[in-house]
């Protein structure tokens, strides 16, 4: 969790929304898994990676833009040999760093060196308890295992106190039932879960479109057998109300009740009730340094271009990008509507407000492998 300086200063750009308040660095092109509905690699196969001299430079350019929080992703940030730099190239500038990552390449003291290049929250992927389902999902044999494995290093290393590291749980026909136990799963381990709904490009019919270079989203694929049917709304109402219910009891959840709330209609019919806030309050950038209005939408701009700080807050650049980003149809991917909802609704700014107040006193207890994979055990056992 961010410091009182750093947490009083996203507070005030919340509500003077006069910086970028979120950014998404891809920092890696390559990844160790192929997961069935993510085609972030394909699509970037032909970008190249950023050296540590040009992250340096583009640190330089998120530090004078004064962002609020800087998420590392990927492909897979794991994969890159110089990750520690790449933290430290941001933390030392003051910029707070989270890693989106699977784990599954995670070692103790690949884990150590990260923690002390600044790095203090993570949050990593995992759809179910079930072995079979998640190789299965990440098309990769012992995959469950390795993110269990890197989990509890994560666990070990990060800092006790205070912090809000997650687990991203993408909702799917694949896991709908289990939600409330991945749930009690998160919070046994002291982990917050944050659910994603799934996104398919195509509209969950034979109709499929290209993979990478040729689809016009970089992360999203088509995927039929993930998507609900309307045989599934009646479950799923009853899952997310369950979810809700869980909130209100002091599992860990870290949606907002206006995100579980909308999130059914998105999974039902891809029904949005927000706007995108991009390029204002969020965007991303590519591996190659593209400027994009966030991790699924392409633009061929780069951040390295002469005058980018100036360009960025121009008219000119907001009406191009903006023009861009109306013609997106939406997302629930959850960071990106929750900073928009942070930053316009009352409601969620109370309901943020009080969670940091109890992130703030919440202490987690390390847990190691053996636990965790008695604690899922015993919660697979259970009904789903
Ligand atoms: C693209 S991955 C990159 C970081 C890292 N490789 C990982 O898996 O955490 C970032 C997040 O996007 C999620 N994701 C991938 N494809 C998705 C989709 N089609 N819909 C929703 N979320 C998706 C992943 O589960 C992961 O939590
Ligand atoms: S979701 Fe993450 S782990 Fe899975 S293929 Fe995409 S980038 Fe790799
Ligand atoms: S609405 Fe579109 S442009 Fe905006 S964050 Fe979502 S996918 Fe990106």
């Amino acid at each position: 969790m961010a410091n009182l300086k750093e947490k009083i200063k996203l507070v005030k750009s919340a509500v003077k929304k006069s910086t970028p308040l979120y950014v998404q660095f891809a920092v890696s092109k390559r990844c160790d898994l192929k997961c069935r509905m993510c085609q972030a690699v394909e699509s970037r196969k032909d970008e190249r990676e950023l050296t540590i001299t040009e992250i340096e430079k583009l640190a330089d350019i998120l530090c004078e833009l004064d962002i609020g929080v800087l998420v590392l992703t990927g492909g897979e940030p794991l994969l890159r040999k110089d990750l520690p730099e790449v933290i430290e190239a941001f933390t030392k500038r003051k910029i707070p760093v989270r890693l989106q990552t699977n784990a599954t390449l995670a070692t103790d003291r690949r884990v150590e060196a990260l923690v002390n290049a600044g790095l203090k929250e993570v949050t990593i992927s995992l759809d179910t308890l079930d072995p079979v389902k998640q190789d299965n999902i990440n098309n990769s044999e012992g995959s469950w295992l390795r993110i269990i494995r890197g989990l509890s290093v994560f666990s070990k290393h990060l800092p006790l106190k205070g912090n809000i590291s997650g687990i991203n749980i993408v909702v799917s026909k694949y896991n709908l039932k289990e939600i409330p136990n991945l749930i009690k799963f998160t919070t046994a381990i002291g982990f917050y879960a944050s659910l994603i709904p799934v996104h398919l490009s195509g509209n969950g019919s034979d109709a499929k479109p290209a993979r990478g270079a040729d689809s016009e989203f970089i992360v999203r694929t088509d995927s039929p057998d993930f998507a609900f049917t309307s045989d599934d709304f009646s479950l799923l109402d009853s899952v997310y109300s369950d979810v809700l219910r869980m909130k209100k009891n002091g599992y860990l959840v870290y949606n907002s009740n206006r995100f579980l709330r909308e999130s059914p209609d998105f999974l039902k019919f891809r029904k949005i009730y927000w706007k995108c806030d991009s390029p204002t309050l969020y965007f991303s950038i590519s591996p190659e340094g593209r400027f994009l209005p966030c991790v699924d939408i392409k633009t061929d701009k780069s951040i390295f271009s002469s005058n980018f700080i100036q360009q960025y807050k121009s008219a000119e650049f907001i009406k191009e990008m903006r023009d861009i980003v109306t013609k997106c149809p939406g997302c629930m991917y959850a960071c990106w509507p929750e900073v928009t909802y942070l930053c316009r609704d009352p409601f969620v700014f109370t309901e943020r407000m009080l969670q940091g107040f109890k992130i703030s006193r919440f202490q987690r207890k390390p847990m190691t492998q053996e636990e965790m994979l008695r604690a899922a055990q015993e919660l697979r056992t259970s009904e789903f």
